[in-house]
């Protein structure tokens, strides 16, 4: 009986949120503490954005909330209700994308596992500022931090892709 009373309190504490993923809409049940990181690899089913410090220092759970790139570990889910959220899988499902492409062009996919939330903030830097300097691409992209040290070619794919993009408008 007291586990039962237990459950109905847990219950009692979900809140259902509504959001668009990746252009689907989408409904989940989650206590008002959990983070939209969580939500996204656990309850939508999509591992591609990456939990690693959960506390904003890292940027491998970055995914574009509205357009805006933003650490998923530090929104909660219910701030999210009403939303539009792409993470990795979004952005890449039609496959492979120019920018994920120059990323293996310059050899910076290591260990990999920064390299979706790489790839979602330096999609936002593109589409925020389509011509960066490198001073702009290294400040764009200092919330991501890459463990196998790969910032240099991380910087020369974000450099090929905006000029794959310019010479693509011609
Ligand atoms: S896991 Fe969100 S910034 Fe590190
Ligand atoms: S490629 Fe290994 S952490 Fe960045």
């Amino acid at each position: 009986m007291t586990s039962a009373r237990a459950d109905d309190h847990l219950l009692d504490e979900l809140q259902t949120v509504t959001l668009t993923v990746n252009g689907s809409r989408r409904s989940v049940a989650v206590p008002p503490h959990r983070t939209l990181l969580d939500g996204l690899r656990e309850e939508v089913g999509l591992p591609g954005t990456k939990s690693c410090c959960a506390e904003g220092e890292c940027g491998a759970c970055t995914v574009l909330l509205d357009g805006r790139a933003v650490n998923s570990c530090l929104v909660l889910c219910v701030e999210a209700e009403g939303h539009e959220v792409t993470t990795i899988e979004g952005l890449s499902q039609d496959g492979l994308t120019d920018l994920q492409e120059e990323f293996l062009n310059a050899g910076a996919v290591q260990c990999g596992f920064c390299i979706p939330g790489q790839v979602v903030a330096a999609e936002y830097l593109l589409r925020t500022n389509p011509s960066p300097s490198e001073d702009e691409i290294r400040e764009g992209m200092s919330g991501n931090l890459c463990r196998c040290a790969g910032y240099q070619r991380i910087v020369r794919a974000v450099q090929a892709t905006a000029a794959r993009r310019s010479g693509g408008d011609d």
